[in-house]
């Protein structure tokens, strides 16, 4: 990587302001019901206060506030909390993110951690408005961006701030480009990917740049029906983006001149209807009135079987509606038969994908598993994301 990280900075006695990812899930209690991201950006926090950084500055967004203001279910008090407990160390906790009061409170502060407050409660961060971002920069002497999650949104705390501090990458967002780069520039061959998740709108792009790359698409989830259909295949009333077919078979017939392989499920889990999952049936052809919810057990072994050839896999989406168990048994095949492979270099992305590798217990067993749900699409897509591109590069 040819951007600056954070060892390239010296922070002894220096302010270090942080744009970490803090996007968490959260129940109807505020309760953090996934703390990964949070858990991700420690080893960065922890460098910057063993070198001595007198104040560390943490800054997030959380959900998608309507920018006019605090909105109480999107405050960051939550994510200071767990904060408090992971570093084992007090985190103040400020109730805005920029302002006169901020920044007397940041000085005087004795904590040596602090946290602002959800940045999107103003509509200036997501305009990427200098103002804000000078104002958030005035906050410190340098800048650390470990947000990688939030890297492909051109917004104040991601790129505007740069214009105004020493700006350099932290351990996670350094550890993501490393692992992406490394397999948008140079998969080691065969490059398998795995795609699924609920909308094949959202990963048209994708498919489009995969094809120039990997030498395999296995494609399941809600994803896949809109490719089968395009095949002519009967799909019941499982998932349809009915004006995304001739898109589909546009791909399928570009994948084919490219040599590459794309596939679909074979045999299906199907159901009358999503909430009687004791009407479960495994079939090869999908019935009228019938909702498929899972790939069926000879597509699991026929991705399988391409899965044993590779030696670079990305995963992004579940290949079923895995949270619910009826509806698990294809992706929980998959991740725990990844896990079972060796010298593979494996790399599932963020969201669902992640959510399932740690549902079924082979988290430890992947290469890395990214923080980035849209990050990390964009960044397979071959886009240049404008929190990495803002960032300085290695002098
Ligand atoms: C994410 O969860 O993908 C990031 O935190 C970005 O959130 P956003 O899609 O609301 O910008």
């Amino acid at each position: 990587m040819n951007k600056m990280t954070v060892k390239d900075l010296d922070v002894k006695d220096k302010k270090v302001i942080i744009r970490a990812d803090f996007n968490v899930p959260l129940d109807k209690e505020l309760n953090i019901t996934d703390d990964r991201r949070i858990q991700a950006s420690l080893p960065t926090i922890k460098y910057v206060l063993e070198n001595g950084a007198s104040k560390v500055i943490l800054m997030s967004h959380l959900g998608r506030p309507k920018g006019e203001g605090p909105e109480d279910a999107f405050r960051l008090n939550p994510v200071a909390k767990r904060l408090e407990e992971l570093l084992g160390q007090k985190v103040l906790k400020l109730d805005d993110c920029v302002g006169d009061e901020v920044k007397a409170a940041v000085d005087g502060a004795t904590e040596k951690i602090i946290l602002l407050e959800n940045l999107r409660f103003h509509k200036q961060e997501k305009k990427n408005d200098p103002e804000f971002a000078k104002q958030l920069a005035s906050l410190a002497d340098v800048y650390v961006n470990d947000a990688f999650g939030t890297a492909h949104r051109a917004h104040a705390s991601v790129a505007g701030i740069t214009e105004y501090l020493p700006s350099a990458a932290g351990f996670l967002l350094e550890k993501e480009i490393k692992y992406f780069g490394q397999v948008i520039e140079n998969p080691q061959k065969p490059f398998v990917v795995i795609l699924g998740g609920a909308k094949v709108s959202d990963k048209i792009p994708l498919v489009e740049s995969l094809i120039k790359k990997a030498d395999s698409i296995l494609i399941g989830g809600g994803m896949a029906y809109t490719f089968l259909k395009a095949l002519g295949k009967n799909i019941g009333n499982s998932k349809l983006e009915a004006d995304k077919i001739d898109t589909a078979k546009d791909l399928l017939e570009k994948a084919k001149e490219a040599g590459v392989q794309i596939l679909l499920s074979e045999d299906y889990v199907i159901v009358e209807d999503f909430d009687k999952p004791e009407t479960k049936r495994i079939v090869d052809d999908i019935p009228d009135g019938w909702d498929s919810l899972d790939i069926g057990p000879k597509t699991r072994e026929s991705f399988k079987k391409v899965l044993a050839t590779a030696k670079t896999v990305v995963w992004n989406g579940p290949v079923g509606v895995f949270e619910i168990d009826a509806y698990a048994d294809g992706t929980k095949d998959i991740a725990e038969y990844l896990a079972t492979l060796k010298d593979v270099t494996i790399i599932v992305g963020g969201g669902d994908s992640a959510a399932a590798v740690a549902k079924f217990g082979v988290e430890d067993k992947m290469t890395h598993i990214s923080t980035g749900g849209g990050a990390s699409l964009e960044f397979l897509e071959g886009k240049e994301l404008p929190g990495i591109a803002a960032l300085q590069d290695k002098k």
